[in-house]
Parts: C-alpha cells; structure tokens; sequence
C-alpha cells in the first residue's frame, strides 16, 4: 500500500483547516472524501465529451455512452457480479432498496406474508419494507440484536416461516460498525428458497465484497461512500429475480416500443433506468472504485483494522466514556457516549477543534431504542485517517470533561 502521507495528499481536502486547525474528518460513515482522480473524471466528463448516453448518433453521445457502460462493467468486476445486465445505477442505496421493495412487492408479496428485517437497520432499509407491507397488507418481521450490536442469529431462524417472502439485512451497522453474518442469512434463507437484499452502504467501502460469494440475490451500495461522487448508487439484482419484477419507474429509455394502448420495456439493465441517468456519478464512480482497487482491497480492510483497534483502546481509556457496539467483527466505526455530557455538546466542541464526528440517531433510532439513549458520538474512519488523529481526538475529549466539570 501507499505510504500514508501520499495517501492523504490524494485527497486535496484532507489539507484544508477548520476554525485554524487541520481538519480531522471521522464522519465516513456518512460520505467519505474524494481523491483527486475522482474530482478530475467529473471535470473531464464536462470538459471533454459530455452527451446523453443512448441517443444521439453523434460523437459526444457515443462516447459518454461508451463510457458509462464501461462504467457499468468496472461495477460488475468490482463486486464480482456474474453479468453486466445484473448492474443497475440508481441515485444511492436508498433508491436500490426503495426499486426492490417496490417491484419485488408488487409481484411477489400477498396479504399476510413477511418480510425480515433486523433491528440493526439504517431507516432505509426498514421504511421502504414499512411502506411495502402497507401497500400489499404484508407484515414486517424483525430480528432482534443484543447488547453487543449483533445479530440474534437463532431468533433470525425461528422468524423463517412458509410466509416469509424476503429477508433485507445490512452487511455492517452504520450506527455501531456491526460486521453482520451476511453469508450465513443467505444460506439459511435460500434453504427455504427466500431471497435476501443486502444494504451494503457500510460494507462496501470496507473490504472486498464478491456478491457470489455472499450469494446474496439483491445488494445496494452508495457511489460516495466509497469515495465517489453523491446523486450515484447501484442496484445489483440477479438476472432470474430482475427479470421477472416490474419496472420501478416508468420514462424514456427503459422502453422499447411505446403506443397509447400499450408500452413494452427494454431487456435488463435498462428496464431499470428511467430518463437521464446519472451517467457522470456513474463514470466518476468507476474511477473512485479504480482508486481502491488501486490501494488494494485487502491492504485498506488490514490498515482500517489497525485503526479501529488503536481507537476502541484509545477510547477506553477515557473516562467516563462507553462504547456502544462491542461485536467481534467491526468495520471502522466507534460510538460511544460521555458520562453526563449530551452527544451534541461534545460534537459541537470537538468541531470547534476541526474534528469532525457525526452525533444523534444516525438514522438508526430502533438501535438507539434499544440502548434507551437518544443518540450517540460517532468516529467513522477511513484509511486515509492517522494514529496522531486519533490521539489527537482522544485529547479533544479530555478537554470536552474538563469543560463540564468546572
Ligand atoms: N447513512 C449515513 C450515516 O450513517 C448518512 O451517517
């Protein structure tokens, strides 16, 4: 891998400074900084060869078009999908799951039937089932956690049933950094023929995934969280399942012949593809997956972990503090919580000394419902994060108690 200091110089932002101090970014979990690679492509798109994909017959089109399907391939070899065709690009992980929710209850799910969740879920991937079960009178089931952050993997078999239609799962908790048993959920679900969706908005950004060997049969991941640009995400279904749901949303491009009596639509992966897509996330995209690929998968995931046991033992040893989420396998992520001091408080101070933490719910209040606290601090790191940010951090805290003691 790199050495660390030309890592960071990749990412022009990383030198900047906040309030006169160096900027220290531990919020990854909600968008991770760009590489300088990544900021180039989007200009360049612009600059060079900007058209609509799949319309024109003239230069600028064909290009952008040529490029946005390369695009679409880098995704597949990235995640180690079987076919092109299986590749989707949506806006983010909450439009993948929102497309499978709708057109997955829209054919397959009755009156009665189930779907599992976890109460480890991001709001993404619990309101889009919510609105679903609503729609087709359908029940949500949910697996509970314990007090570590992890899956109650026997509570999950015994939520099976005859009527379960569909389990969608997390990959890795945004809100505590649980790594969850994704491959063991597959292998039971698809024992009793259940398709499962993976929310790989954390997971992706954090090792290699190889979405046939999680066999998982729909998996959603964000563009910026893994160092691409925002406004750009994928949808990886196989083809068997995608074949037979219904388009998400209706518009150009997705059809193939159009009369006022009856619409016929495109093969896969255009049925899936309404209007102007986002053909420059998608291309910036694919250079941020050539940047860690580039890093090497299993060299970031190692460094990660290095930085993610320095910081819990760091941590730990401030007073007062509690980490919540003690699972054995964790991406990046440590949150904790002040004795006495509220998480926005110690937010709030910590950015004044250019540290930047992401505090409250996370968008995860089931977990935090669990915990009965109504939020918590939480350090998100990167590879391009240091020991001495860390320290520095753990600094910052020690002044965050001294200010409310007095
Ligand atoms: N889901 C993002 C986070 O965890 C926004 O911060």
């Amino acid at each position: 891998m790199k050495d660390i200091s030309e890592i960071r110089s990749d990412f022009p932002i990383l030198g900047r400074q906040v309030y006169g101090k160096p900027l220290i970014y531990f919020d990854n979990g909600a968008t991770t900084q760009k590489p300088k690679c990544v900021i180039d492509t989007y200009s360049r798109i612009f600059t060079e060869f900007n058209g609509n994909v799949h319309r024109g017959v003239h230069a600028m089109s064909d290009l952008t078009s040529e490029a946005y399907e390369n695009a679409r391939e880098k995704v597949r070899s990235f995640i180690n999908a079987t076919k092109k065709e299986e590749i989707i690009f949506t806006s983010g992980t909450t439009d993948s799951i929102n497309c499978v929710a709708f057109s997955f209850g829209e054919r397959f799910v009755k009156p009665g039937d189930e779907i599992i969740i976890s109460e480890l879920e991001h709001h993404s991937n619990i309101v889009p089932w919510q609105m679903m079960c609503q729609r087709k009178g359908a029940v949500l089931k949910i697996i509970p956690i314990d007090d570590n952050g992890e899956i109650c993997f026997d509570e999950f078999l015994k939520l099976l049933t005859p009527r379960t239609r569909l389990v969608a799962i997390s990959q890795a908790s945004n809100s505590l950094g649980t790594v969850v048993p994704v491959k063991k959920i597959t292998d039971a679900a698809h024992s009793e023929n259940i398709p499962v969706l993976v929310d790989g908005a954390q997971g992706i950004q954090h090792g290699i995934v190889d979405v046939q060997e999680l066999q998982c049969d729909f998996y959603a991941f964000s563009g910026h969280k893994i160092y691409g640009p925002t406004g750009i995400g994928v949808l990886y279904g196989k083809e068997e399942w995608m074949n037979e749901l219904p388009p998400y949303r209706g518009g150009g491009d997705m059809v193939e012949k159009v009369t006022f009596e009856k619409t016929t639509y495109q093969n896969l992966p255009y049925k899936f593809e309404a209007g102007t897509v986002n053909y420059a996330g998608a291309i910036a995209m694919a250079e941020a997956l050539d940047y860690v690929l580039g890093l090497g998968r299993e060299d970031i995931a190692e460094r990660e972990k290095t930085l993610l046991d320095y910081a819990t033992r760091q941590l730990i040893s401030v007073k007062g503090l509690k980490i919540y989420g003690n699972a054995e396998n964790k991406i990046p992520v440590v949150s904790f919580l002040l004795d006495g001091i509220h998480q926005y408080d110690t937010g709030i101070i910590l950015d004044k000394m250019g540290i930047a933490v992401r505090t409250g719910t996370h968008c995860a209040q089931p977990v935090m419902d669990h915990f009965g606290i109504d939020g918590t601090v939480r350090v998100s790191m990167s590879f391009y994060n240091t020991f001495s940010e860390i320290d520095t951090l753990v600094e910052g805290l020690g002044k965050v108690i001294a200010m409310f003691k007095k």
